[in-house]
């Protein structure tokens, strides 16, 4: 374990800060020293490694969610080089159920990096850590605030919205000037002194407090100074990106089994949506409802009558998934485990990243 950085003394940064700033910042640690929470796994650790970790998996997920993973995924990658050394994946399977797969994939390759280029120590300045595949600005800035107590100001989609509000900033936060108005002031609220409680308390007060709806300005320990607040209209702040309607896509996905009750998996390519990890050979959502023979993969298959439709839910469209139940009809062993397909037990499964739905749906299968 890194040993514990010392603290710069509150006289070095902050006191030549403007008085508002400093109100915020002294309201906001009050609060946090009254209501914070310290118990969670990855609190207060110095370890670039294990903060690092869970502040990818809070990326996108919530904290509740997050809690069993991170034990899971640290009892089994307690180190970078541990990570580094694993198969791509088995860090997949660690990650099923949490989503985002882009992160696990970030994740494994970043491990690579810092165990080759840096010998398992985490780079320790800004410029160094965004250069690692899935660590952005706001990010590199939280695991050096936590892991070193370097002073850098965070904008995660929470601390936009605070941001946003407490300034009514006008303008969707994805637009450049609007983003670049908030990290101006982002910069000019982040105190020197305290830096690791006053990043874990601003995330904490978007994401407990100033909610997107509903927000809860009567337990805000900063609504004196929201300029939102002050003129009721909170929820407007930050104004909304442009509505798109997200567009629905279908498939088919064929639950292939052989007598022994197997289901034929394939691995996906590299890029795309689900990248890397293992799923169910695809086809057109319309093969029809009658059983009937079909020519796929170079074996004939007998298909049943398609089950009910899925819906699986992406950032960018929705997928209708058509779940197609099959039988291999010509001899079995033309249908062979090798590099990209695999026959999957599910009394016993393997060490695979699934995508959820398709995980959903093997467990249905009896
Ligand atoms: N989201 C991203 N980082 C977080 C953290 N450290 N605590 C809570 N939510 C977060």
């Amino acid at each position: 374990m890194p040993s514990r950085p010392k603290r710069p003394p509150p006289h070095v940064f902050g006191k030549s800060r403007d008085p508002r700033t400093r109100r915020f910042g002294k309201q906001l640690l009050n609060w946090f020293d009254r209501r914070g929470r310290r118990d969670l796994p990855w609190s207060r650790s110095r370890d670039p490694y294990r903060i690092w970790v869970s502040e990818i998996m809070l990326q996108q997920t919530r904290v509740a969610t997050v809690i069993d993973y991170y034990r899971r995924f640290m009892a089994r990658f307690p180190s970078v080089n541990q990570l580094a050394d694993a198969d791509l994946d088995e860090v997949l399977h660690r990650w099923t159920g949490l989503g985002y797969y882009a992160r696990a994939r970030n994740l494994h390759r970043a491990a690579r990096i810092v165990a080759d280029k840096y010998y398992g120590r985490f780079p320790t300045d800004l410029d160094a850590l965004v250069q690692l595949p899935g660590i952005g600005r706001s990010t590199a800035s939280a695991i050096l605030a936590f892991a070193l107590l370097q002073r850098h100001p965070i904008l995660d989609g929470n601390v936009k919205r605070v941001l946003a509000r407490l300034h009514r900033v006008d303008g969707w936060p994805g637009k450049r000037a609007v983003e670049k108005r908030l990290w101006i002031l982002a910069e000019q609220y982040t105190p020197g002194d305290r830096v690791d409680d006053y990043t874990q308390a601003i995330m904490d007060l978007g994401s407990g407090v100033c909610l997107r709806r509903n927000p809860r300005c009567g337990a805000c320990p900063v609504a004196g100074l929201c300029a939102a607040h002050r003129h009721g209209d909170a929820e407007a702040y930050p104004a909304r990106a442009p509505r798109k309607v997200k567009p629905v896509k279908e498939t088919g996905m064929l639950l292939i089994r052989n007598e022994r009750g197997e289901v034929l998996l394939e691995q996906r390519p590299p890029s795309g949506i689900w990248g890397g990890l293992w799923g169910l050979p695809e086809c057109a959502a319309d093969l029809g409802s009658t059983t009937r023979d079909f020519n796929t993969l170079g074996l004939t298959l007998k298909t049943g009558r398609p089950c009910e439709v899925i819906r699986h839910t992406f950032t960018h469209f929705h997928l209708d998934i058509t779940p197609i139940p099959a039988r291999v009809r010509a001899p079995l062993d033309t249908v062979m485990d090798n590099q990209n397909r695999v026959w999957y037990n599910p009394e016993q499964p393997r060490m695979l990243g699934l995508a959820a739905p398709v995980k959903r749906l093997i467990e249905k299968l009896n």
